[in-house]
C-alpha cells in the first residue's frame, strides 16, 4: 500500500509517500511566496499553491490513495464553474477583519456556544464575509450564481478531482459550522455575511473525496489535526505541539464535544472516521517560528543554530522576558491589542541575552497554553524549532512534561497518510521516538508568574 500525503502548509507544499513497511519519504517539497500587501494582511497566490500540489503529485509516481492536509483557516473565493480564483488566499494570520468583528461583538457568546470559537480574525468566517463585502469579482460571481467560497482544501479538490469538498476538521475552524451537527449553520452564515449555498459539502475526515486521475483521495484534514494523528495521539489526554510558523498544541479529549469552559482553548474536531467523531482542544501561539524569522530579519539572530544552546542561566530567571505577540495574542488570551515586548533590559544586557529571552518567550507562551490543558505528563513535539535543544529542555522544565521527539519530522504528512490508509482498510506504522527530554527541577511557578506579568504589560498596547 503506497499512499501519497499532500501537505499544503503555510510556508511550503510537501509530498510524502508512505507504505505499510514503515518507509516514508518526501518526494517533493517547495516553498511559496508570502505576500504582505498591508501591515495586517497575509496572502498566498492560489494558482501557485495549486501548481506546487500538481508538481508533488507528478513526483510521487504510482500510489494507491491520496491524503490532503491543509492550513486550517486560510480561505478564498473562486468561480464554481471554471475554478478560476476570484481572490487571493487570505491566510490564517491575516487580521484585516478586526473592525468587522468588533461590529458583531454582541454575538460573541452565541458564536462560542455553537462553534466553540471566540470572535477572532484568525477564523475563516469574517474573511469570507470580507470578500463578499469588498471584492467586486466575488460580488459579480454571486449575482451570476457561480460563486464558491471555502477553505483551500475545497479549492484544491475542485481542481484536482472536479468536486469542491471539505472535511469536518477544516469546517470546524471556519466559525460557520455547528459543532453539534457538523453542518454549516445558517444563522452563523447570515451573521458573517457568507451565502451558505456557496460553501462546499462537509464530509468526514476519512471519506470519498473523489479521484485524482485514477487514484482515490480518501482523507482530507487540517494539518494540525493530521500531526496530532501522526504523533499517535488517540486517547484522551494525549497531546502534541508543533512548532512551525505558529506553535499549535492539541490534546485529544474523547468522543463527545469538550464542555464549555473559560480555559481560552478551542474545542475542535480532531477527526471523523465513519460515524465516530473524536474531539480535541487546541491552543495556538501565532508567532513561534515567525518570531525567530523576525529576529533573523532584524539581525538579532545570525541563524536558527544560534538558539541551540546558551551558557548563561535562563533569561527569565534574570528578569529578562520576551512576549512574542507580533500579531496579538491567541490562546488563551485572544487579545489582538497585545504587542511584541522585550522587558527587563539593563546596560549589561547582550544580544545573546535577547536571543535567549526570545526563544524562552516562545516556550513560555506554549507553556501557558499547555497549563490550560490539565495535567500533561508527556508531550509529543515536532516542527523546525525542535532543532533547538535549548527550547526542548526549557519547554520540558516549564511544563513539567516529558517531551517526546518523534522518529520523523514529517508528522503532518505521515498523520494524513495514516488517515488515508484507514480509507483503504489498512494502517501505516509510526517510527519509534528518537529522544525523550526529561524535565529538570526549576522554580516553574516563579517563571510562569514573571512571564504572565510581562504578558499583562504587552496587552492593550495597540488599542
Ligand atoms: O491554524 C493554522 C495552521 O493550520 C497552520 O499550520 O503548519 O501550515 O503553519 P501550518
Amino acid at each position: 500500500m503506497r499512499i501519497l500525503a499532500l501537505d499544503q502548509g503555510t510556508t511550503s507544499t510537501r509530498g510524502l509517500v508512505a507504505d505499510e513497511n514503515g518507509r516514508a519519504e518526501i518526494v517533493h517539497a517547495v516553498r511559496h511566496e508570502q505576500h504582505f500587501p498591508e501591515a495586517d494582511r497575509v496572502e498566498h497566490d492560489p494558482q501557485e499553491l495549486l501548481a506546487n500540489l500538481r508538481a508533488v503529485i507528478e513526483a510521487a509516481g504510482e500510489v494507491e490513495a491520496i491524503a490532503l492536509s491543509n492550513q486550517g483557516e486560510s480561505c478564498l473565493a473562486w468561480d464554481a464553474m471554471t475554478g478560476e480564483p476570484l481572490s487571493p488566499v487570505i491566510v490564517w494570520q491575516d487580521r484585516r477583519t478586526e473592525a468587522t468583528l468588533a461590529g458583531v461583538a454582541g454575538q460573541a457568546e452565541m458564536v462560542r456556544a455553537r462553534t466553540g470559537l471566540p470572535l477572532d480574525p484568525y477564523f475563516s468566517a469574517a474573511k469570507l464575509g470580507w470578500l463578499c463585502d469588498n471584492n467586486r469579482r466575488v460580488q459579480q460571481a454571486h449575482r451570476a450564481g457561480r460563486l464558491r467560497l471555502g477553505t483551500t482544501d475545497a479549492f484544491f479538490l475542485q481542481h484536482l478531482t472536479g468536486e469542491a469538498r471539505t472535511d469536518v476538521t477544516t469546517a470546524s475552524r471556519t466559525s460557520l459550522m455547528s459543532l453539534e451537527t457538523g453542518q454549516w449553520d445558517p444563522e452563523l452564515c447570515k451573521l458573517f455575511g457568507v451565502p451558505i449555498e456557496c460553501l462546499p459539502e462537509i464530509r468526514p475526515t476519512v471519506a470519498d473525496f473523489g479521484c485524482i486521475g485514477e487514484v482515490p483521495v480518501t482523507a482530507a484534514v487540517v494539518d494540525q489535526q493530521a500531526a496530532l494523528y501522526g504523533h499517535g495521539c488517540r486517547a484522551p489526554g494525549d497531546a502534541k505541539i508543533t512548532f512551525g510558523t505558529g506553535a499549535f498544541a492539541l490534546a485529544v479529549t474523547g468522543e463527545t464535544r469538550p464542555p464549555e469552559d473559560d480555559s481560552g482553548l478551542l474545542p475542535t474536531v480532531a477527526w471523523q472516521v465513519g460515524e465516530t467523531t473524536t474531539f480535541a482542544v487546541d491552543g495556538g501561539v501565532h508567532a513561534a517560528g515567525a518570531a525567530v524569522e523576525w529576529a533573523m530579519r532584524i539581525g538579532l539572530l545570525d541563524g536558527p543554530e544560534a538558539l541551540g544552546a546558551f551558557e548563561a542561566p535562563a533569561a527569565i530567571d534574570r528578569g529578562l522576558a520576551f512576549v512574542p505577540a507580533l500579531a496579538g495574542l491567541a490562546a488563551p488570551h485572544w487579545d489582538g491589542s497585545a504587542a511584541g515586548l522585550f522587558i527587563g533590559m539593563t546596560g549589561a544586557t547582550t544580544r545573546q541575552d535577547m536571543a535567549q529571552a526570545l526563544i524562552e518567550g516562545v516556550a513560555l507562551r506554549a507553556a501557558e497554553v499547555i497549563a490550560r490543558m490539565g495535567p500533561v505528563a508527556r508531550l509529543s513535539m515536532d516542527g523546525g524549532l525542535t532543532r533547538s535543544a535549548y527550547l526542548c529542555q526549557f519547554l520540558a522544565d516549564v511544563t513539567g512534561a516529558e517531551i517526546v521527539l518523534p522518529g520523523t519530522e514529517e508528522l503532518t504528512a505521515l498523520g494524513a497518510a495514516q488517515l488515508a490508509a484507514l480509507g483503504l482498510g489498512g494502517t501505516l506504522p509510526s517510527p519509534a521516538p528518537r529522544a525523550v527530554v526529561t524535565p529538570r527541577p526549576c522554580d516553574r511557578a516563579a517563571r510562569l508568574a514573571r512571564f504572565s506579568d510581562a504578558v499583562s504589560r504587552a496587552r492593550g498596547w495597540r488599542s
